[in-house]
């Protein structure tokens, strides 16, 4: 009864939704069970290209999708996507909504906004979805959950009991309890026959030897606590994550797999060693279509990150890589890989816990060789070229983890699989 968790290993924008996609065709259940529409999974296949924020990328393969109560979910960007889905004549009939699920109303859209504004140039650089002041309200035990929201009458109540608390925190808003009732009613009423204990669900199907596969969204140096902290998501992407945010039990995941780019990219603020700019990074930018799929922002580009890839290694104890985008590295002369960290003249393995040591650390950079042969159409490994093979080999000597899938292309056919998962 494999249970495979796919973590995104950077700083997100790994290219999970493409190995979601595939992995999910031998899943029977396809679960998400963290962070809300600041996800952005693009998936390619027959010549189109579908962009999910909420729903799983299950959601292709015609098997019962999962938002796990780990999630926050916006119910009308979540409508917004089904009809999308629907347009493209995908069947949505198979979402199950966890009743545990916290739902972002447009207080907490607001209030990321106005953060933000505060921090002034110290901001996240968040994707303003609401998406922090969700989780800071269901820590605090004010937030309104799916089961809740469904339900018109207790609906009505808890939110005349949160948004004067709201209010009082940020005197700016300007929202009344029948406004957001009368509009949200209307969208609960639609989501309400997917909303279930979808924890009873996977248990289920756990007991009937169904393959599972969640999925995570954005990349673990999102992390909450063993991110780049305070440059991070508010929930757990790595394999962390899916206990609490499933409902289900560490015995039941047997295999991770972190999606890594042959390089790095970040978007917000925030650290990032590896970094660097000018012509490289505008190529890699341009080839790898390197720009948010939900803000649209350039992404930052940098060279391979060891240690950051390690720190993922670790939390989300992968047991296998896969290597995205490989072909945007051809044509680059000369490849660096980042070994390393300095800090203050010592060398250093890990990612210090402070953004201010993160600032201050510099790259151990080693430098390889690149290749200039197309490999968009290689179908194996022994067909890429020998620098090539070569700085795969370096890749997963230095993270002490096998690359067990690669990409070399945007389509669906340009994954080359080199050992099965499920
Ligand atoms: P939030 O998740 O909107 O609160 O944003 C917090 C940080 O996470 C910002 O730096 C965002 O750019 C980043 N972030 C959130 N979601 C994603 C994603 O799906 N990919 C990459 N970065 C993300």
């Amino acid at each position: 009864m494999p249970g495979v968790v796919v973590v995104g290993s950077q700083w997100g924008d790994e290219g999970k939704g493409k190995i979601t996609d595939y992995l999910s065709s031998k899943a029977d259940v396809v679960v998400r069970y963290q962070g809300g529409n600041n996800a952005g999974h693009t998936i390619e296949f027959n010549n189109q290209k579908y962009a999910l924020r909420l729903v799983p990328s299950g959601i292709f393969s015609g098997n019962p999708v999962v938002l796990g109560n780990g999630m926050v979910i916006n119910p009308k960007a979540l409508l917004e996507e089904i009809k999308y889905l629907n347009d493209a004549n995908i069947n949505t009939s198979k979402i199950l909504i966890s009743d545990r699920a916290h739902v972002i109303l447009p207080y907490h859209l607001e209030i990321d906004a106005l953060q933000e504004k505060y921090r002034g140039d110290k901001n996240i650089g968040t994707t303003k979805k609401g998406i922090g002041p969700t989780y800071v309200d269901k820590y605090a035990r004010i937030g309104i959950r799916m089961g809740e929201f469904v339900n018109e009458e207790l609906f009505k109540e808890r939110l005349a009991e949160v948004l004067p608390l709201k209010k009082r925190e940020y005197p700016e808003l300007d929202f009344s309890v029948e406004g957001i009732f009368e509009e949200y009613k209307e969208y609960a009423k639609i989501i309400k026959p997917m909303v279930c204990d979808t924890a009873l669900v996977l248990d289920e199907a756990f007991e009937n030897k169904k393959n599972i596969l969640f999925e995570g969204a954005q990349g673990t140096m999102l992390d909450i606590d063993y991110g780049t902290y305070p440059y991070v998501t508010s929930s757990h992407p790595g394999a962390n994550g899916v206990c609490e945010g499933a409902g289900v039990g560490p015995v039941m995941i047997d295999e991770a797999i972190g999606i890594v780019k042959a390089y790095t990219t970040r978007v917000g603020s925030g650290a990032f060693p590896t970094e660097i700019e000018g012509e490289i990074a505008n190529t890699i930018r341009e080839v790898g279509r390197e720009y948010g799929t939900v803000t649209k922002r350039p992404r930052r580009i940098g060279w391979f990150d060891a240690v950051v890839v390690n720190q993922s290694r670790r939390m989300s104890g992968l047991t296998g890589i896969s290597l995205m985008l490989l072909d945007v590295l051809t044509g680059v002369e000369e490849l660096s890989i980042c070994t390393a960290y300095t800090l203050d003249g010592k060398v250093i393995h890990a990612l210090p816990s402070t953004i201010s040591e993160l600032d201050r650390v510099q790259p151990v950079l080693e430098t390889m060789p690149g290749w200039s042969e197309d490999i968009t159409t290689v179908t194996s490994f022994a067909e890429l070229p020998e620098n090539c093979k070569k700085y795969l080999h370096r890749i997963e000597e230095l993270i002490k983890c096998p690359i067990v899938m690669f990409s070399v292309g945007p389509d669906r056919t340009q994954t080359i699989v080199l050992k099965e998962v499920f």
